[in-house]
């Protein structure tokens, strides 16, 4: 992992020997006087150079054979939506990412999609709720903001058996700690305005895929004639920044992890959500599916209610106070405030997404926070 993400689609450029990518800020190439494109290039909204070289390192970190980067995570949710046919299907988690919801309701509300929303975790609730016309199942683990764990293998399952495409958010765990493809998933999408990019300084997104599907193709229709691309700029820092990526998301784990054992035995702690806590109702689940590390992020709930939570949010001083996620810098949120009226997240939880910082210095940023 730590060789791909260093060296999959990066080479020396041949005209000057630059170690470092060059970032190529051109919109268009020369044609010959055949009218011919020799180097294969002909308008960057088709071809970039930085979005392939991101593209191929994204599919060799996950195992796929192609990626698709986009403008936004959900630039790509639009991309796999717009693919679909009026009368579709579609499962998602009844803990999905809010964001996603709004995609469905706000941009594809007169696309005469039919859509579930599931409790994932609950393999059995999945496969009662195929239909006939089931053509896509959406899937996210662990979950934002609740870090609830779904069984990737019987997911990939029933999706093949009821003939409907599977992809998995990987946005929390990253190819570094989880690779759903290897569970027979069909397509990998990543927001990777997160832990891929790492430093809360570009927005974009990314599908991969295991295989050869009608969903992908349309996805890269979207992409280069739906105009979906991300600036080369963009594509540019990413691909700097995946060199870094497994390094990253090990030390995140670690914090992460110290933070929830430490946060477990705090009185003005109700419950912690950590899937690398042996207490996590999916722990072996956990233990089964990732490797090498839980990921970054956690939450738990503290006694009381929104006030009480709002509160502690507030005292923090280390961590800062902002939404997003997987950045080096620790982040602190009131999750139900940001998600909207119609959030399911209970009041009094705290979404945290653990930096790269000192384990000790976030804990006592935190054990200050508590204290009212
Ligand atoms: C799990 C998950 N998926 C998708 C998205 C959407 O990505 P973006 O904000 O890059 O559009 C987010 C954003 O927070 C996310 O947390």
């Amino acid at each position: 992992m730590e060789t791909i993400a260093v060296h999959a689609g990066r080479k020396i450029d041949k005209s000057t020997g630059a170690v470092a990518p060059p970032l190529y800020l051109t919109s268009t190439y020369e044609r010959g006087a055949d009218g011919k494109w020799p180097l294969g290039y002909t308008y960057a909204r088709e071809e970039q150079p930085n979005r392939e070289s991101l593209e191929k390192c994204l599919a060799a970190l996950e195992g796929g054979t192609e990626g698709l980067a986009f403008g936004s995570g959900l630039a790509v949710v639009a991309a796999a939506l717009q693919g679909m046919e009026p009368g579709d299907h579609m499962l998602f988690p009844d803990d999905v990412y809010h964001g996603l919801r709004k995609t469905i309701g706000d941009v594809f509300a007169k696309s005469k999609l039919e859509t579930t929303f599931v409790d994932m975790t609950d393999t059995d609730a999945i496969q009662n709720a195929v239909r006939p016309n089931t053509r896509l199942i959406w899937v996210e683990t662990p979950s934002n903001p609740m870090l609830k764990l779904c069984d990737l293998t019987a997911i990939a399952g029933i999706a093949r058996k009821a003939n409907a495409i599977s992809i998995a958010d990987n946005t929390f765990a990253t190819p570094v700690l989880q690779r759903p493809l290897d569970f027979g998933i069909d397509m990998v999408m990543h927001s990777t305005t997160k832990y891929i990019g790492g430093h809360s300084d570009v927005v974009g997104g990314a599908l991969i895929t295991r295989h050869d599907n009608y969903l992908f193709e349309r996805a890269r229709k979207f992409q280069k004639y739906g105009g979906a691309v991300p600036s080369a700029f963009d594509c540019w820092l990413l691909r700097r920044s995946i060199d870094t990526l497994p390094l990253r998301v090990r030390q995140q784990s670690a914090n992460a992890l110290a933070i929830a054992r430490w946060l477990q035995g705090q009185d003005a702690v109700d419950r912690v959500h950590y899937p690398g806590l042996p207490e996590h109702p999916r722990h072996d689940l956990a233990c089964r599916q990732m490797s090498g590390g839980f990921g970054g992020m956690l939450s738990f709930q503290v006694k009381g209610a929104k006030p009480e939570a709002m509160a502690v949010v507030a005292r923090a001083k280390l961590f800062t106070r902002a939404t997003s996620l997987g950045g080096t810098h620790s982040l602190i949120e009131h999750r139900a405030s940001v998600e909207g009226p119609k959030s399911r997240t209970p009041q009094n939880l705290i979404r945290l997404s653990a930096g790269i910082e000192n384990a000790a210095d976030l804990i006592a940023d935190l054990e200050q926070a508590l204290r009212s």
